[in-house]
């Protein structure tokens, strides 16, 4: 597939950047200092797309705040993945009603992969008249030049026309944790997954260029930053004329500075032997892959267009574990895709015990209009999937269980990252999670060594021993 990649040029940027100076004028002359709040739904994509849109809003001059009550615009980045998703977006939306009658002045602003659908955007064009303007994906970059548009033109915006997709480097961004990182690679997908909406809203794949995911990541690093994961809907295709991903971790993997590098997804038809060799010789590499099965039946996968077999996926997984036997693996799978028989659920479960992920996430299918999948036969009852899901998640939980109880007792380096209900929380190399008793919010940010002692089903506890610094 063609994967050309459009660059958008510093002239087309420097146009934005005076749309900035242009909104900050706006606000000056009225004597304000606007505040913004970002709401965020989706994937860690979604979340780092906030962190530009952030950046850019703080450009124009804006304050940002933790909630739509009060603020002069509000931003709602959306996913499209699931129905559960979007109506959520929707009734959230449909409350700013009130919020908007309270604050006058207050403009609202969506964006994100349900802008990429033409039908959603014309469904907010038609019956939520209280939005002020949309643009998607593709469009994100040109923020600026929407917001004053809508501030001063007295009309409504949309920026959703269908574009081939570009990159747009050197987006200021206001990253929300100064320990942990995302850093896209690559953006897009080109796989066309049978049930997924991504490739529809967020286009065809495009990568950075090494030099700059290096320069971001150098950065990051120099600032003390420890956790950085680098991310695209399917990192394995990244191709950065001549270097691959693995190629790109190990270079990434020499940079100076105590951090881990993440990233994700991996798709199984890309995750490459070489890969696995790369991050089992370098430390600065997290010993932890998201690879999604999605289905256990080989009929299943061919019909969701995955283009692996069960027996290659497990070949992979055996690969990995050879090189790296302290890897954590997680995966995704999708429950009950149209046509799904009882007898190709049983094969999923019967994969879920040969793979013993360390954790799963487990999704019932979602048609998504527009994609192939959504045009099949669903004859399975609702209920029936349920029941399916149920016994899905109860095999799983158990896995998880038996596999963080083989933590207990040992003494691991884990970076402390935040406080939760009283306790410091804290992640393994293998980003499971820890809850520490001991240890002072100065600790958040640094690595200790944690005596695990004690396992459930998403978290370990353990004990702060000591700090550790190389
Ligand atoms: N590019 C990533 C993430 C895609 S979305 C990947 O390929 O894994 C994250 C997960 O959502 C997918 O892995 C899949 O398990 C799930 N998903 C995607 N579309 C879905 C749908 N229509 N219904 C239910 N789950 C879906
Ligand atoms: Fe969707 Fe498949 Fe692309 Fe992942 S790889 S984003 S599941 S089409
Ligand atoms: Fe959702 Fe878009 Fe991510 S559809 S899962 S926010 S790429």
């Amino acid at each position: 597939m063609e994967t050309k990649t459009t660059v958008i040029t510093p002239e087309q940027l420097g146009r934005q950047q005076a749309f900035c100076g242009r909104v900050r004028a706006y606000w000056e002359r009225r004597g304000r200092s606007p505040v913004a709040f970002v709401d965020t739904y989706g994937c860690q994509q979604n979340e780092a797309d906030s962190e530009r849109i952030r950046g850019i809003l703080e450009q124009c001059g804006y304050g940002l705040t933790d909630g739509a009550e009060g603020a002069d615009l509000v931003v709602v980045n959306t996913c499209a993945v699931r129905e559960h998703a979007e109506q959520r977006v929707f009734g959230n939306v449909g409350a700013l009603v009130h919020t908007k009658r309270r604050h006058e002045g207050q403009r609202i602003l969506l964006c994100g992969c349900m802008m990429g659908q033409p039908q959603v955007a014309e469904k907010i064009r038609r019956s939520y008249v209280h939005v002020d303007g949309v643009f998607s994906p593709h469009h994100l970059w040109r923020l600026p030049e929407l917001l004053f548009s809508v501030l001063t033109g007295g009309k409504r915006v949309f920026f959703t026309e269908d574009e081939p997709g570009a990159i747009a480097e050197g987006l200021p961004v206001e990253r929300s944790d100064p320990h942990k990182a995302w850093v896209s690679v690559m953006y897009g997908c080109n796989n066309f997954c049978s049930y997924c909406i991504v490739p529809y809203v967020r286009g065809r794949e495009r990568s950075r260029r090494p030099e700059d995911v290096v320069a971001e990541v150098r950065q990051l690093a120099e600032a003390g930053c420890r956790d950085i994961t680098l991310l695209g809907q399917n990192v394995n295709s990244y191709d950065g004329g001549g270097t691959d991903f693995a190629d790109l971790l190990a270079e990434l993997a020499r940079l100076d500075g105590d951090f881990l590098l993440r990233f994700m997804t991996s798709h199984p038809k890309d995750a490459s032997k070489k890969l696995f060799d790369t991050m089992a010789a370098h430390p600065k590499i997290a010993r932890h892959i998201h690879l999604p099965f999605q289905a256990g039946s080989d009929r299943v996968l061919h019909a969701m267009n995955r283009r692996y077999t069960c027996a290659q996926y497990l070949d992979l997984v055996a690969y990995a574990r050879q090189v790296m036997p302290d890897l954590v693996l997680t995966s995704d799978v999708i429950v009950g895709f149209p046509g799904e028989t009882e007898a190709e659920f049983e094969e999923t479960l019967s994969l879920v015990e040969a793979v013993r992920c360390d954790a799963l996430f487990t999704f019932l299918y979602s048609p998504r209009p527009g994609t192939p999948a959504a045009r099949l036969d669903d004859p399975v009852p609702r209920a029936e999937k349920l029941r399916w899901f149920d016994r899905l998640c109860d095999a799983q939980n158990r896995i998880s269980e038996e596999k963080h109880r083989a933590y207990v007792g040992r003494t691991l380096r884990v970076l402390v990252d935040g406080r939760e209900e009283g306790l410091l929380t804290a992640r393994t190399n293998g980003n499971r999670l820890v809850r520490l008793t001991g240890g002072d919010d100065g600790l958040i940010g640094s690595y200790v060594l944690a005596d695990i002692t004690g396992a459930a089903t998403w978290s370990l506890t353990g004990a702060v021993v000591s700090p550790d610094t190389p």
